[in-house]
């Protein structure tokens, strides 16, 4: 058994393993009902998805859905953060409802930063998804009551084993950090207690399956009801609805037979019955979750190699270095060349390998026809490290010289 531990500084996960056991499914079969394929999915960065069917139906039909992510504000934002950052702003402008949640509670509980930082760090990181074009709502976790007390009935539905399944916790580990689990989980469903019932997207990398997981399962645990679709007619059972929210189903569906604990419905599409029921639900004080449909996006690596990650300066750029830290920092980058310049220009670099092609693939050549020139390029041994390095640092210079630019141009959008 793989276990994913959305707190390890380091791991290297088997793709494929953790697609068949843990039920992720490959982006690729959700592709032909999106009316436009956004590059992040071209490209293969976001690679599998939970239950993205339904938000992909939304999409095409241009029904309401809900966008949600959540960033730790641990440390300054930084270009490991724009994937995820680009798909939300992505999601919002194709119809979705726009949420961020800064995760202020977790940073605080798991890693020990102080409110001042987060605070800060929270700014900065709204800084980026406005600049970058975000819509919508944002909070921070230790500032949101209403989320506070979304959490709390969440944790109604979770016990010890099930954490420690999860996430491997121990009689060692602090309640705080329960609690930030705990107030992660009414984070995705936020949304959907704020405005209302509707599909929610979570787009987030991999390591936080563990975190859509329980969330799918507390959503099931909240409902009044299951609908389930028995061929020839639909079953309405109640898990812990009140007799009257039964009552009131049966009522909606005139010649439906009642039985104890559960209402059978002919002649009805089953859409339409999960709608009916939604709302009976919610108006005997019920939730009337949608399960959160997740994407997972693989992450782009440190320009060293290894990890992109705040805690190691020289794998990344943050948006407020200096033009000189950036330039010297695309310059030192590991690359996916040769041992000498005679060898690359006979065999050509190894592009899928090099952490300056992969940046320029995730974020700094949009044109597709440019990227394959860039690839080919490299492969045939025409290009060599040198010369992109510099021209990759030309485009990292301007993206961020635009992003600085913009993030200030935003400032007054920040409330808090
Ligand atoms: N745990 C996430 C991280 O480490 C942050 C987060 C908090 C989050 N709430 C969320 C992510 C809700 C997605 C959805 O970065």
């Amino acid at each position: 058994m793989v276990e994913i531990n959305p707190w390890a500084s380091q791991q290297s996960l088997d793709i494929d393993r953790l697609f068949s056991e843990f039920g992720i499914e490959p982006i690729g079969n959700v592709l032909d009902i999106l009316p436009e394929v956004p590059s992040f999915m071209k490209r293969g960065i976001v690679i599998g998805h939970r239950d993205y069917t339904q938000i992909a139906g939304c999409i095409r039909d241009r029904k309401p859905f809900h966008i949600l992510t959540g960033f730790m504000p641990s440390g300054h934002p930084h270009l490991g953060h724009l994937m995820v950052m680009k798909e939300v702003v992505w999601h919002v402008r194709q119809g979705g409802t726009g949420y961020i949640t800064i995760a202020d509670r977790e940073a605080h509980a798991v890693r020990d930063t102080s409110w001042e930082k987060c605070s800060e760090y929270g700014k900065e990181y709204l800084a980026c998804l406005y600049a970058l074009g975000f819509e919508g709502k944002t909070y921070f976790q230790s500032r949101n009551d209403r989320l506070k007390d979304l959490a709390f009935e969440c944790s109604t539905k979770v016990n010890y084993s099930e954490l420690q399944a999860i996430y491997g916790f121990s009689s060692e580990t602090s309640l705080g950090h329960m609690l930030s689990v705990i107030t992660q989980v009414a984070d995705i469903l936020y949304p959907q207690v704020d405005s209302y019932p509707a599909p929610t997207v979570v787009p987030v990398g991999i390591d936080q399956d563990p975190h859509i997981r329980l969330t799918r399962g507390v959503a099931h645990k909240l409902r009044m009801f299951t609908v389930e679709d028995r061929g020839d007619h639909i079953s309405v059972r109640s898990k812990n609805a009140p007799p009257e929210a039964l009552e009131a189903v049966h009522a909606r569906y005139p010649g439906s037979r009642k039985y104890e604990g559960h209402v059978d419905i002919q002649g009805s599409a089953c859409a339409d019955v999960s709608a009916t029921v939604r709302q009976v639900e919610l108006s005997f004080g019920g939730f009337g979750f949608f399960a959160p449909s997740s994407t997972y996006h693989v992450f782009i690596p440190g320009l060293q190699g290894g990890k992109m990650s705040s805690s190691i300066p020289e794998s990344t750029i943050s948006f407020a270095e200096p033009d000189e830290v950036v330039r010297k920092k695309v310059m030192a980058a590991l690359t996916g060349g040769r041992a000498t310049l005679a060898e690359q220009r006979e065999q050509g670099g190894e592009p899928e390998k090099c952490p300056l092609f992969l940046l320029n693939l995730f974020h700094m050549v949009e044109d597709d026809r440019e990227l394959e020139e860039l690839r080919m390029k490299c492969r045939s041994g025409q290009l060599m490290c040198g010369q992109c390095k510099k021209e990759t640092a030309d485009r990292v210079l301007s993206f961020v010289r635009e992003m600085r630019e913009k993030m200030a141009a935003v400032e007054h959008l920040i409330e808090v």
